[in-house]
């Protein structure tokens, strides 16, 4: 027969979990690392980006322009000025431009990158915001399903990392991603 041995536990349930968190990312002092959804050029911006980086302070611009940008589905590690977390890792999502120019391997390739840098750099505990679902025009639903799916993968790829925490600005995020986190019912 083949059955796991007494107190052996699935490989998925032996990797990290991932917990939903409503409101301000920049307020996360659990986390190791907290990610940013940040432009190619890493020098600041709106929505969370320029939350990040006013609660970071000035250290974290310095910081970001010694590092020549990123590609879209790349992250990239830095310090974390005055935030409660050691590293702030920066990820640059896709535009959203109707779903067939890549969108949806781009983003996964998002929070694959960055729980690999994550790890790299000794991160247990990562907070995400909902990466492309403002500025960039993702649709929410879609991008809490495919966030979901490549952040469960890399949690099985990277067992350093025990938590991933996603933070999620409203009530439409929030759900969003519940959904995404729940088995299909029937
Ligand atoms: N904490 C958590 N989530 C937040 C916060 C916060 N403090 N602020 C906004 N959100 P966006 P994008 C949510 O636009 O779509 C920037 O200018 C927000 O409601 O920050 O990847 C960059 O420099 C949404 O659900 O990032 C780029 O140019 C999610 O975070 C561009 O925007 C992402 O929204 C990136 O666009």
């Amino acid at each position: 027969m083949n059955r796991p041995a007494a107190g052996s536990r699935p490989r998925s349930a032996a990797s990290g979990r991932v917990t939903l968190h409503r409101g301000d990312i920049t307020t996360d002092a659990v986390a190791d690392a907290i990610v940013n959804a940040a432009n190619s050029s890493l020098l600041g911006g709106g929505g969370v980006d320029g939350a990040i980086h006013r609660a970071a302070g000035p250290a974290l611009l310095v910081e970001c322009r010694e590092l020549g940008g990123c590609d879209t589905g790349d992250a990239k590690v830095t310090g974390a000025g005055r935030l409660p977390v050691d590293h702030v890792i920066h990820t640059v999502g896709p535009v959203w431009r109707g779903g067939g120019a890549g969108e949806a391997a781009l983003l996964a390739s998002c929070y694959r990158r960055s729980i690999e840098v994550a790890d790299a750099a000794g991160c247990a505990v990562v907070a995400f915001p909902a990466i492309s679902c403002g500025v960039y025009g993702y649709p929410l639903q879609d991008a809490a399903a495919v966030a979901i799916r490549a952040v469960r993968g890399a949690l099985e790829v990277h067992p350093g990392v025990r938590e991933v925490r996603f933070w999620l600005f409203g009530d439409e995020a929030y759900a969003a991603f519940e959904r995404a986190t729940q088995p299909p019912v029937g």
